[in-house]
């Protein structure tokens, strides 16, 4: 039987007014907003004035709204109100990916306790239905892996960039004014923000619950116009890409890291706010999922699907998770290009072989194999003016590491010195 929808709204910004004016339309949904929390009521709203607050119990304390639509930027208020909402019996539909990254320990437990649905398919990929895909086609052994563009700002950054030329602060000034942008637009050129989702998609994809401390990450910060020319010259384009492989181990080898995507991967086409994901299954091979990853309606599109399946009570079932959690792989090669303003900038000695270098007046280059475990420590990896970029199919699994520590590069401080 369908449930009537009495909805309390945490955040009244981009998606959250999207939403409001969205379910005004849907009348079908049987859903209406009681309550909207705000924190700056000062502000002019396009809605009455009596839906607002600013006090949280008006929603958590009503036994009569029974959905609480957490959209507010705050991570750890974000928290409050969810952790509460779940432990008064109310159904939450959040897109706050950094706290449910940060917070999935506690998060499981109060599903669990309250048996209350908690729905965030908006938090990865905004308008794609990648969480619901993982969660129920891919409850299974079949998936390999995930590979996508997860981020829409670094994306559309990326594309302003080297397809517009228009300048990096002018296209990040575009992102945040479009709404693409976090509050604190670092999370996302930083990488943290596909990090964040990357915690999310190895649950619901891998049953892997980890934290996205343990994922490496690098930006699009240190992306030189060199890199591009690089690029240019090997048909292939740069994109910030967020991986996780099921190696031959059972383990998984997870990252987020510049990436050069050749013609032929789906990824190669995906511009602007678009994002696109790849998941290679053993019996299906690929499939490409591809839509807008950021702004107002593509996001509020994610978040009334979740309203919509509170009508039948739909729940995450975590049954990967729950079946067996393999954990993350750490010891595996990475192909990565790296190029910097001196080779001071780099430690050599921590590439596991070299295949080639190359200098020219602006810009040095170098690209190798590098163990995955060495690069999470390496520090050089992010100086200012280093840039590293994964190679295309750049996860190596098929080495003898022993031998490689052995075999190249005796002394790779002489190979850079000749050539310097
Ligand atoms: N800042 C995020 C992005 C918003 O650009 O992808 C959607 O999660």
């Amino acid at each position: 039987m369908e449930n009537k929808l009495s909805i309390g709204l945490f955040g009244f910004g981009v998606v959250g007014e999207g939403i409001y004016q969205v379910l005004l339309q849907k009348l079908s949904l049987n859903a209406t907003i009681k309550k909207i929390c705000i924190k700056h009521p000062e502000k002019k709203r396009n809605a009455p004035a009596e839906l607002f607050t600013t006090d949280y119990n008006d929603i958590l304390n009503d036994p009569l709204i029974n959905v609480v639509i957490e959209l507010i930027d705050d991570a750890d208020e974000a928290f409050k109100i969810v952790s509460t909402a779940i432990t008064k019996n109310k159904a939450v539909v959040s897109a706050n990916k950094k706290m449910i990254a940060e917070s999935f320990p506690q998060l499981l437990l109060l599903q669990a306790e309250f048996e209350q649905p908690f729905l965030y398919e908006a938090a990865v990929c905004g308008s794609i239905p990648i969480i619901r895909n993982l969660e129920e086609y891919y409850d299974n052994e079949l998936l390999e892996s995930i590979c996508g563009i997860v981020n829409g700002s670094t994306n559309f950054i990326l594309t302003k960039i080297f397809k517009e030329k228009i300048d990096y602060k002018i296209a990040l000034a575009e992102a945040q004014s479009l709404g693409f942008a976090e509050w604190d637009p670092h999370l996302d050129v930083s990488g943290m923000d596909a990090a964040n989702k990357l915690t999310i998609l190895l649950l619901h994809g891998h049953g892997i619950l980890t934290s996205p401390k343990n994922i490496l990450h690098l930006g699009i910060e240190n992306i030189h116009a060199e890199d591009a020319k690089y690029a240019l010259g090997k048909r292939w384009q740069i994109k910030l890409t967020a991986q996780a492989k099921r190696l031959k181990n059972g383990k998984v080898a997870a990252f987020v890291l510049p990436q050069f995507v050749s013609k032929e991967s789906q990824l190669y086409n995906v511009e602007n706010e678009f994002n696109g994901v790849v998941l290679q299954s053993a019996l299906s091979d690929k499939q490409f999922l591809y839509g807008k990853g950021a702004g107002r309606f593509p996001t509020a599109s994610a978040v009334l699907s979740d309203i919509s399946a509170l009508r039948y009570q739909y729940k995450y079932e975590y049954r990967k998770h729950q079946q067996q959690d393999t954990g993350l792989e750490t010891d595996f090669l990475l192909w990565v290009y790296v190029s910097c303003n001196s080779w001071a900038d780099l430690d050599m000695e921590d590439f596991a072989w070299i295949d080639a270098i190359h200098t020219t007046e602006q810009r040095q280059y170098v690209t190798g194999g590098i163990r995955f475990k060495t690069l999470s420590n390496a520090t050089w990896i992010r100086r200012q003016g280093v840039s590293l970029i994964v190679l295309p199919d750049g996860i190596i699994q098929e080495m003898n590491f022993d031998l490689l520590d052995k075999k190249f590069l005796s002394d790779p401080g002489c190979l850079v010195q000749g050539l310097v």
